[in-house]
């Protein structure tokens, strides 16, 4: 049993991302922090909180993080991917608004959790400021996962940069130089976990759970905007979710460890990078990156999970 934090910044995968940990045996979410990324850390936040009350997990704390990147730029959302309010055509009641917990509340958490995992499928601003603030607070986290980057690879918002990465690339190279046992899941492996209506489908004829059902929706817009942007791709890359499957199912996936660096100016802004020739010695810091998927295997595991809850 994994006990995490999440930091997510829902958005549509993101949103998932938290159906997964929350339903997923393996995992207990003791809370998740909201940040600006995907949508505003205002939307975030009511996100976050609408899962939970439909997951009947509002015991859960939502952390406030991040409203912005430490770059000092005015974030860019991407309501053409996840929708106008994060979740594509699903809205949150009428006044309805999520309550959020203090910053400082982490601190309370990860000291009474000892060993325990965080993982960052968002921008990494929030997690790079716990990092700055909190005296051998990391020392408590045994391992870190992050849904970043994209190594050798074109990247999804830039020719060569990925959105986690390029949103505060000051954050991600301060991370990933000082963070231990880290694994990073670019879109190496991420872009992989496609999952299509037909794998919703499948989950939705075994399921009633109504955290389970707004999936139907959801995907559907989801995957529409990316074969909008992909032709002939038939389904949708779950790149937070994978993470977290990944995480919980090691087997899955294949680590190289290596330094990594992120660009963090000019036209290769969040352009991640390694060493992966084969003279490459072992560098001081190695990160664990994600570049081989079982996707059989993702796919298998995601179906099991989001259908484990209530009945039919
Ligand atoms: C990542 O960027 C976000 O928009 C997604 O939620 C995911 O975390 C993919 O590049
Ligand atoms: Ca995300």
């Amino acid at each position: 049993m994994k006990k995490i934090i999440l930091f997510a910044d829902p958005g549509i995968d993101d949103s998932v991302a938290i159906m997964y940990a929350l339903l997923n045996p393996e995992i207990e979410v003791l809370a998740i922090v909201s940040s600006y990324g995907n949508v505003s850390k205002e939307q975030a936040t009511d996100n976050i909180a609408y899962l939970l009350q439909l997951a009947g997990r509002t015991d859960i704390p939502i952390i406030g993080g991040t409203n912005a990147p430490s770059t000092g730029k005015i974030p860019t959302y991407y309501p053409e991917i996840h929708g106008e309010e994060g979740l594509g055509p699903i809205r949150p009641p009428e006044n309805f608004s999520g309550e959020l917990t203090n910053f400082s509340e982490l601190y309370t958490i990860i000291s009474n959790n000892p060993g325990l995992t965080i993982v960052d499928v968002g921008r990494n601003t929030s997690l790079a400021s716990m990092f700055l603030l909190g005296e051998n607070l990391t020392e408590n986290v045994s391992e870190f996962y992050i849904m970043g980057g994209a190594f050798l690879v074109p990247g999804n918002v830039t020719p060569s940069a990925e959105a986690n990465f390029y949103g505060d690339p000051t954050a991600s190279q301060l991370v990933m130089k000082n963070l231990d046992n880290l694994y990073v899941a670019p879109l190496n492996v991420t872009n992989k976990a496609i999952i299509t209506m037909e794998h919703v489908q499948t989950i939705l004829e075994m399921t009633d759970d109504p955290l389970v059902q707004i999936l139907d929706e959801v995907m559907e817009y989801y995957i529409n905007a990316y074969k909008k942007l992909i032709p002939g791709i038939g389904g949708a890359p779950l790149h937070d979710a994978v993470t977290l499957s990944l995480m919980v199912n090691p087997a899955m996936g294949k680590v190289i460890r290596r330094d990594v660096d992120i660009f963090t100016a000019g036209s290769g802004m969040g352009t991640s990078i390694a060493d992966f020739r084969a003279s490459s010695k072992p560098a001081e810091k190695n990160i664990n990156i994600y570049l081989e998927l079982d996707y059989e295997a993702f796919v298998k595991d995601f179906i099991e999970v989001m259908s484990s809850s209530g009945e039919k």
